[in-house]
């Protein structure tokens, strides 16, 4: 679905990422590890259109979106929800969905089913999205993700600033996604969260590729252990 190659961005004329290569299949949740400074925000941008990457080509759904502007990526299935949520505060919550759509008109059964995954944001419906919590504004910015009806959801840090147990919750909607079919994309510090609910991933050390492979395989190797479980 996904296919990243050699994709090197940075900022001002140096890059930060250099010569990444990945890719995510039709149903596979992919998680890009790395710790704080690592590249990874700067990649999803690459990926996303936020930022032109320097060299490299990004391809999905088998056509070349290289450089492609952000609007025009999520018109192809593509959604980002970025770490800071960029929610719109004076807006309700519901304002909020519907513009995920944008400029398409809101799908009832879409808006349905965002509802049947977060019932705490049909129960905010008309509240302000500056005035809800860390977890829910997380919530509403999937949601409203989701309403532009997706075909691959790449996530930055979803857990940013959420409370463990509220990070749990988030994961849980992620796997419920994953079950219903979703391709993810998903960058994470927070690795055991992370691990329980993809099927493989990448770990991405000074903007390079360091490491790859299984979930199962990267919770069991050392260097993942212990740089990434706090396993000694
Ligand atoms: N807008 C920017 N301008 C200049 N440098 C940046 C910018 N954003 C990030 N960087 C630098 O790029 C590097 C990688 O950052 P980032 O992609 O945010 O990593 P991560 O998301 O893994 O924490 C860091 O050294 C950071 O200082
Ligand atoms: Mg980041």
């Amino acid at each position: 679905m996904l296919e990243v190659e050699g994709v090197s961005a940075g900022y001002r004329g140096s890059d930060v990422v250099r010569d990444v290569s990945f890719h995510v299949d039709e149903g596979e949740t992919v998680m890009i590890i790395g710790s704080n400074g690592a590249g990874k925000t700067t990649l999803f941008r690459a990926v996303c259109g936020l930022l032109p990457p320097s060299s490299g080509e990004v391809r999905f759904l088998g056509e070349d979106i290289t450089g492609l502007p952000a609007q025009k990526v999520v018109r192809r299935g593509l959604a980002f929800v970025p770490a800071e949520r960029h929610l719109f505060p004076q807006m309700t919550v519901e304002e909020n969905l519907m513009l995920g759509a944008y400029p398409e008109k809101p799908d009832p059964d879409t808006l349905e089913t965002v509802l049947e995954l977060f019932p705490r944001l049909g129960e905010r419906f008309r509240q302000l999205a500056g005035t809800m919590s860390g977890g829910e504004q997380q919530m509403l910015a999937v949601g409203r993700a989701l309403m532009s009806q997706p075909r691959l959801l790449v996530l930055d840090e979803p857990t940013t600033g959420l409370a463990p147990i509220v990070a749990r919750n988030a994961y849980a909607a992620l796997e419920r996604l994953r079950e219903q079919g979703l391709t993810i994309l998903v960058a994470e510090q927070q690795v055991p969260l992370a691990l329980a609910v993809s099927d493989r991933g990448y770990v991405l050390e000074n903007g390079a590729i360091g490491l790859a492979g299984t979930s199962a395989e990267l919770a069991s190797d050392p260097r993942v252990r212990s740089a990434y479980l706090g396993v000694v």
